[in-house]
C-alpha cells in the first residue's frame, strides 16, 4: 500500500462513517501568535474545540502537514522526524471513549490487517486532578486486546504533554496510544516494564493516540471539564507507513525512498543521509507555506535546518545541482498530496542560504581537520572566533570522528576573550555573558543543580557525562543505568525547586586544581584541566570545577522541570528539562 493509498484509506473509513474530510491547513499557524508551527492536527481545531462546534460539523478528519523540532536530535534513528504527516480524526461533542477505540482497532487490524497479536495499548493512570482512565481499559478488552497488553502510564498518557504545569491553556485530556511490534520474531506478550524497556529501544513503536478532551487548562492547570466530550487522535503517517510496507524505519518507505537515495549519494553515512533527507523536506515545505530564513523565530528554525543538512553532505557542500534535485524529487513524491507553490521560489530560497553557510563553514572544516586528536578548549575557540565555526559544528565534526572536545575550556576561553574586550573597551562593555545569553546562563546555573540532584536521590556514582544548553533548554547526560521512575523525576524536580526558592548564592573561587579535588569539587571525568580552575559553589548544595559564568542567584531561575528523560547510550541517560 503505498502512501497515497493509505491517505485516502484512512479519510474514506472515517468519511463512511459520517466525519467531513477537512484539507491540511498551513504549517504556520493562523491567528495564533503561541505557536511557530503547526505541530498537530488538532491545532487548527481548537478554537473549534473550545467553542463546541464545527462548521463542517461534529465528526471532522484530515491529513495535516506537522513540524516538530524538539525531537530534532533523534532525527537518525528509526522512527523521528521534524516534518511528518499526522492522520486524525475528531469529534467535537459527538462519539467518545467507545467508537474512538472501535474505529481505531478496526481500521487498524481490519482495514490496514495489522497483527493483533503485534499491538500494545497504554491507558492514562490517574492523578490527584484527572482519575485513572478505566473506561478505556474495558473498551479495549471488549474490541478484544487481552488486559495484560493495557498497561497503565503517568504524563506520558495526558495530551498536551506535559501534564504537569507549563503554560498551556487549552482542551486537553488523557489519551491512549497504540503501539507496534517492529521485531522480525515478535516480542508477544510482555510485562509493563519489558513494554517500556522495548519502546526505548524502538522494538515497538506509538503508531496512534486517541485523546479523550474534555478537560480545560489554564496556564498550566486542569481546572475544569469541558462542556463537551471530545476526541482527538493522531497517527504518524511515516510511522504507519513503515509498518504497512514492511520496512524497517521511516526512511525506507515510499515517502523517503527517492530522497534518501540521493541524500545517500551525498552524505557519508547512513545517518547524515537521513538527517539531510528530513532536514530538507521540513525546510522546503516550510519554504512552501511562506517561511523564509532568517535570525529569529521561524526562519530562524529553517536557517538552523538548512545549515544542518548542509553540514551533514560530504563536503559540506550542498551544489546546486543536488539542491534543485532535492526539491524536484520532494516535488514528485508530494505532489499529488500537496501544492508547493513556487517551486523555482523554492530552489531559489535554498541555493541562497547555502551560499550564505559555505562560505562560513569551508574555512572552518579546514582548519579543524588540521587539529590532532581531542580538540581542547582553545582550539574550538580558535575555530570560533578566527572562522566563524560555531561549537555545535566542532561537536559534530568531532562526534563524526569519536574525539572529544573539552566545551568546558572553551567556555573559560570564550569568558576570557570577552574579559580581556571588556576592559579593552574600559567597562563599557555590555553583554556578552561568556558568550551566553541570559537564559543559557540560568540554564547554566539549573545544570549545576540537576547535578546535585541527580547524586541526592539516585546515588552517588551519577557522573556527569555530557552538556548541551541552548536558550530554549538543558540537555544533560549522566551515568545511571536504569530508566529514572515517575516518582523519582518528580523527587528531582522539587528539590532543584526548593533549591531555587531558596535563594541560594552563587560565586567561585579560584584554587590549585589538588585543592579543587581536596574539597570535594565535582569535575568532569578526563577533562584536561589547567592547573588553576575556578570552583563554582550554589549555597552548600553544588561544588563543581567549571568555567563559569553563571547566574548571581538561584531564585532567578524560575520554575525548573524535566520534560524528558531517556537512554543515551549503554549506562548513560539523559535528561532534557527546561525553567519556565
Ligand atoms: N493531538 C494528539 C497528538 O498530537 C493526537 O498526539
Amino acid at each position: 500500500m503505498n502512501s497515497n493509498e493509505v491517505r485516502q484509506k484512512f479519510l474514506n473509513f472515517f468519511s463512511e462513517r459520517g466525519h467531513a474530510i477537512l484539507p491540511s491547513a498551513s504549517l504556520v499557524p493562523e491567528n495564533d501568535p503561541s505557536a511557530l508551527f503547526t505541530t498537530a492536527g488538532v491545532q487548527p481545531l481548537v478554537p473549534y474545540i473550545l467553542q463546541g462546534s464545527h462548521p463542517e460539523g461534529s465528526r471532522l478528519a484530515s491529513v495535516q502537514k506537522c513540524v516538530r523540532t524538539t525531537d530534532i536530535d533523534d532525527v537518525g534513528d528509526k522512527t523521528h522526524a521534524t516534518f511528518f504527516e499526522m492522520l486524525g480524526n475528531w469529534s467535537i461533542g459527538d462519539y467518545f471513549k467507545e467508537d474512538a477505540i472501535k474505529w481505531s482497532y478496526e481500521l487498524l487490524t481490519k482495514e490496514f490487517g495489522l497483527d493483533p497479536e503485534r499491538l500494545y495499548i497504554t491507558v492514562y493512570r490517574g492523578d490527584e486532578e484527572v482519575p485513572k482512565d478505566t473506561e478505556s481499559v474495558e473498551f479495549w478488552k471488549s474490541v478484544g486486546v487481552p488486559e495484560n497488553r493495557i498497561y497503565p502510564l503517568g504524563d506520558a498518557n495526558f495530551w498536551p504533554k506535559p501534564k504537569k504545569d507549563d503554560d498551556y491553556s487549552g482542551p486537553c485530556g488523557p489519551s491512549t496510544e497504540m503501539f507496534y511490534d517492529l521485531t522480525e520474531e515478535g516480542l508477544g506478550d510482555l510485562t509493563q516494564e519489558e513494554f517500556e524497556k522495548a519502546d526505548e529501544d524502538q522494538k515497538v513503536v506509538e503508531i496512534w493516540n486517541d485523546v479523550f478532551m474534555e478537560y480545560r487548562k489554564e496556564n498550566g492547570n486542569v481546572i475544569e471539564k469541558l462542556p463537551k466530550q471530545n476526541v482527538d487522535t493522531g497517527s504518524g503517517l511515516e510511522r504507519l507507513l513503515t509498518i504497512l510496507q514492511k520496512k524497517d524505519n521511516i526512511f525506507e518507505t515510499d515517502v523517503f525512498a527517492d530522497l534518501i537515495a540521493k541524500t545517500k549519494d551525498i552524505t557519508l553515512n547512513e545517518r547524515s543521509a537521513r538527517i539531510v533527507a528530513d532536514h530538507i523536506r521540513t525546510s522546503i515545505f516550510m519554504i512552501a507555506d511562506g517561511v523564509k530564513p532568517s535570525n529569529t523565530d521561524k526562519g530562524y528554525v529553517l536557517r538552523r535546518l538548512l545549515r544542518r543538512a548542509i553540514f551533514h553532505t560530504k563536503n559540506k557542500n550542498l551544489g546546486e545541482d543536488d539542491s534543485n534535485t532535492l526539491v524536484d524529487i520532494v516535488y514528485n513524491t508530494y505532489k499529488d498530496q500537496y501544492d508547493l507553490g513556487d517551486i523555482p521560489n523554492i530552489k531559489k530560497e535554498i541555493r541562497e542560504e547555502s551560499s550564505k553557510f559555505e562560505k562560513t563553514i569551508e574555512k572552518g572544516v579546514r582548519e579543524f581537520e588540521k587539529i590532532d586528536g581531542d580538540i581542547s578548549g582553545e582550539e574550538a575557540f580558535t575555530l570560533f572566533a578566527s572562522y566563524g565555526f560555531p561549537v555545535e559544528m566542532t561537536m559534530e565534526l568531532a562526534k563524526e570522528k569519536s574525539i572529544s572536545v573539552d566545551i568546558d575550556g572553551y567556555m573559560a576561553e570564550l569568558e576570557k576573550h570577552q574579559e580581556k574586550s571588556r576592559t579593552a573597551s574600559s567597562g563599557k562593555f555590555k553583554g556578552g555573558l561568556g558568550g551566553r545569553s541570559e537564559e543559557e546562563l540560568k540554564y547554566h546555573t539549573a545544570t549545576h543543580l540537576l547535578n546535585a540532584a541527580l547524586r541526592e536521590i539516585l546515588g552517588e556514582h551519577v557522573q556527569q557525562k555530557g552538556s548541551n544548553i541552548n536558550p530554549e533548554r538543558l540537555r544533560f547526560d549522566f551515568s545511571h543505568s536504569e530508566k529514572l521512575t515517575d516518582e523519582q523525576k518528580l523527587q528531582i524536580e522539587d528539590l532543584v525547586n526548593k533549591w531555587i526558592e531558596a535563594d541560594l548564592p552563587v560565586s567561585f573561587e579560584e584554587v590549585d586544581l589538588e585543592k579543587a579535588k581536596k574539597i570535594g569539587a565535582l569535575g568532569v571525568f578526563g577533562d584536561r584541566y589547567k592547573n588553576r580552575v575556578k570552583v563554582y559553589s550554589i549555597g552548600s548544595v553544588s561544588k563543581e570545577i567549571c568555567g563559569g559564568p553563571h547566574v548571581e542567584r538561584t531564585s532567578l531561575l524560575g520554575k525548573f522541570e524535566i520534560k524528558k528523560e531517556e537512554a543515551s547510550s549503554a549506562g548513560v541517560r539523559r535528561i532534557k528539562a527546561v525553567l519556565v
